[in-house]
């Protein structure tokens, strides 16, 4: 049995990641323009094959760190990115460590809702603040679930066939409803600014991806 992303990785811009780029950037964008982000350095945590990395790159964002915990995601992230300036980190976001802190978090196509428990979604969102300058932002989406839904963990096998035999591996994820994000954000020093819904080509029934904006709250007086 693979980890997740072992197999996965080399397919996954083909499979998966070109088509959802498309979407998150133009969601990205309307959320930069709607509430004027400024940014000059970033982090994608989750950063998968570095797509999005890339994307800021090209935009001369400077510096730009991806963070992922796959070393088989982070291989393709290191080629599509070669000689870019980009840096990037095989760190677990719930003990996320950047060397400086940046101006603009992203998390991007349901990294989050790999966290399976509510307490580790509370203990990611503070690490994203302190990973923050103050003013700083964060903008991270999720696959959200209302009502009895909230809290539904899928499991998703992905099996590949190989020149050298068939590799499984399963992928777990968990729905958050409304309420569970807001109390994971309270107290973790990030301050909602917004929250916008991604529309999706085919929903599955009952759930909504949503992305958020959040502030680094300013500290105590
Ligand atoms: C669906 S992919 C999204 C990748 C990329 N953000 C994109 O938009 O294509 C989810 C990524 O999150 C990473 N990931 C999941 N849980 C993580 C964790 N606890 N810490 C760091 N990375 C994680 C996975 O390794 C994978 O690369």
């Amino acid at each position: 049995m693979a980890v997740p992303y072992e197999a996965l990785a080399v397919d996954y811009d083909a499979l998966l990641g070109d088509h959802a780029f498309a979407r998150l950037r133009r969601a990205f964008e309307r959320i930069e323009r709607h509430h004027g982000l400024v940014f000059r350095s970033a982090a994608d945590v989750g950063c998968g094959t570095g797509t999005f990395v890339s994307y800021l790159r090209d935009r001369g964002v400077h510096p730009v760190w991806g963070v992922d915990r796959s070393p088989h995601m982070l291989a393709e992230a290191l080629a599509k990115n070669r000689g870019n300036g980009a840096r990037f980190l095989l760190q677990d976001l719930r003990a996320l460590r950047l060397p400086h802190r940046v101006a603009l978090l992203t998390c991007q196509f349901d990294t989050l809702n790999y966290l399976l428990a509510p307490p580790d979604l509370r203990t990611a969102l503070a690490a994203f603040a302190d990973a923050l300058e103050p003013e700083g932002h964060a903008v991270f989406d999720m696959i959200t679930q209302g009502g009895e839904y909230g809290g539904r963990v899928r499991r998703v096998r992905i099996v590949r066939r190989g020149p050298h035999g068939t590799s499984y591996e399963t992928h777990a994820q968990r729905s958050y409803a409304p309420a569970e994000i807001a109390a994971a954000l309270a107290g973790s020093g990030l301050r909602l600014s917004g929250a916008h819904r991604v529309d999706e080509p085919r929903p599955e029934a009952g759930s909504t991806r949503m992305i958020f904006l959040a502030r680094r709250a300013p500290p105590r007086p």
